[in-house]
């Protein structure tokens, strides 16, 4: 590919960009067309190529600033000599071509942006007219033998700029769209190839987001699920006893009523994850990194008998946790930044903590909630991830509907056994008999006391013979 969009995922919905490319960005005011194409200049300046960049509108040091907040260091392209900015006051027909004529063959640039091309589709109005503008853009392409980037502005309460013939000489056409889901902003783009190629129309979400620029967010939706390798997981200590076995890529769902969880159900996931000496990635919609890590330590030392320091070991060498407000984000941006945590620890377990709280913040949008979830969790079955989702028992479709999604359901009840309320779990693995795990009963108290003495055996062998956790992990922001 010669040029870029300076986004590795445009890029691939783009395709090539060779010599003499036009591509238009349309769209309504703040869209993010200035973004995008002082992106690609951007980009393409890194790459060697210099970079003149027209505006009508902005002043060079606003849009610096504004464009340097994104990450994308125009004034950086300007001191190395690869871009020039011009802003140019909009004029009388005829001046304005031969301005932007001479200005362009006064140097040597590989890439033109004008933006926008609005003040001189106004002059150029009629069909005659046109065909000069039509002959300049040909014209400009010859001439740079490069990337024009040309920018177009929709108004408001417009759907569409009568551009015809423009978009026909338009090698490829990004439309940046907004939309409002949930009283959020959700941003939309969508490639359309005119020339050169069979025309395909993607439309992908993505953000403007501080010190990154443009944000594309792929859809991960795989098209099937992949035929599952019914992989069983070695689990020394508990899953067999509980659960009957744990597969990769296996979907949990573990619930629990509303104001009684078990930290016994971490026990499991402990249990398979160190002795696979796997990963657990911890998404919690509802407490914070630390509150999650301290229940995770109570676990470890009063359920499964482990020192403070041994606990401690566990937590930094297999835990990962991460907190995510859904009320804040998008659904697109959500499922994108749950991705991405997954592609970056690279976890044999996922745990979405409390996943009644997005289901309930997008229930008005309920299809497009289930639409992502399904796509999610075929992906990460595709990818061998063990999926556990805990949830509330708030609504009962809500939990039907998850439970039906899953390979292994684990109900949390509570009964009373003396003067306590122990828990039973009620346990579907697909395609077996149910199970009931009454935690009031002495077998299974004789078997967890026999499990938590095997655990601290294998962790303290672990922590003897392994080297210290090599993977500093920090944090992401979605
Ligand atoms: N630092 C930032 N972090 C996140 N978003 C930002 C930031 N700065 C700007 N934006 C967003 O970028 C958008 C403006 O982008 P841009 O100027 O590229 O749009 P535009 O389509 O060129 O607009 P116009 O039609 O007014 O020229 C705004 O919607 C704003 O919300
Ligand atoms: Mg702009």
């Amino acid at each position: 590919m010669v040029f870029t969009t300076g986004n590795k995922e445009l890029d691939i919905l783009v395709g090539e960009i060779p010599q003499k490319y036009m591509l238009l960005i349309v769209g309504h005011p703040g869209a993010g067309k200035t973004t995008l194409a002082s992106s690609i200049c951007y980009a393409n300046t890194l790459n060697g190529y210099r970079c003149l960049y027209i505006s009508f509108y902005e002043d060079k040091d606003k849009i610096f600033n504004n464009m340097a907040k994104l990450g994308i260091d125009l004034r950086n392209a300007e001191a190395r000599n690869m871009l020039i900015y011009v802003k140019i006051p909009v004029m009388k027909p005829r001046g304005i071509l031969d301005v932007l004529n001479e200005l362009i063959a006064k140097d040597s640039y590989r890439v033109v942006v004008i933006d926008s091309i609005n003040p001189i589709m106004e002059l150029y109005r009629k069909k005659e007219q046109r065909a000069i503008l039509l002959n300049f853009f040909y014209n400009l392409l010859n001439t740079i033998n490069g990337l024009l980037v040309a920018v177009a502005e929709i108004p408001w309460g417009r759907e569409s700029l009568n551009l015809g013939s423009i978009e026909f000489i338009s090698d490829a056409i990004i439309y940046l769209k907004h939309r409002v889901i949930q009283g959020l902003l959700v941003r939309v783009l969508e490639v359309r190839k005119s020339r050169g190629s069979p025309l395909n129309v993607v439309e992908i979400p993505f953000d403007i987001a501080e010190g990154r620029g443009i944000v594309v967010y792929v859809p991960r939706n795989p098209e099937k699920p992949a035929i599952s390798v019914e992989e069983k997981l070695r689990s020394r200590v508990v899953v067999d006893e509980l659960v009957g076995g744990i597969y990769r890529g296996d979907i949990v769902t573990i619930s629990a009523p509303p104001n009684a969880r078990s930290p016994w159900v971490f026990m499991p996931l402990l249990d398979i994850t160190i002795e696979n000496d796997s990963k657990i990635l911890i998404i919690s919609y509802k407490y914070s990194p630390i509150e999650i890590v301290s229940l995770i330590r109570s676990v470890l030392v009063n359920n499964m008998g482990l020192s403070s320091e041994e606990a401690s070991w566990v937590i930094d060498r297999y835990i990962h946790v991460e907190s995510v407000n859904p009320a804040s984000i998008s659904i697109p941006r959500l499922a994108n930044f749950e991705l991405r945590l997954v592609e970056m620890f690279k976890p044999g377990i996922v745990v979405f903590h409390a996943c009644e709280i997005p289901w309930r913040v997008m229930k008005s949008v309920e299809d497009v909630y289930w639409t992502q979830l399904i796509n999610q969790l075929i992906w990460l079955e595709n990818q061998g991830v063990i999926v556990v989702r805990l949830i509330s028992r708030v609504d009962k479709h809500f939990v039907k509907m998850s439970e039906s999604l899953s390979d292994l359901v684990i109900r949390v009840r509570y009964r009373i056994s003396g003067n306590e309320l122990k828990p039973i779990w009620f346990v579907w693995r697909r395609g077996g008999e149910p199970r009931i795990i009454d935690f009031s009963s002495r077998d299974i108290a004789e078997k967890i006391i026999e499990c938590s003495k095997k655990f601290k055996e294998i962790i303290k062998m672990r922590i003897k013979t392994s080297l210290p956790p090599s993977t500093s992990l920090h944090t992401l922001q979605p």
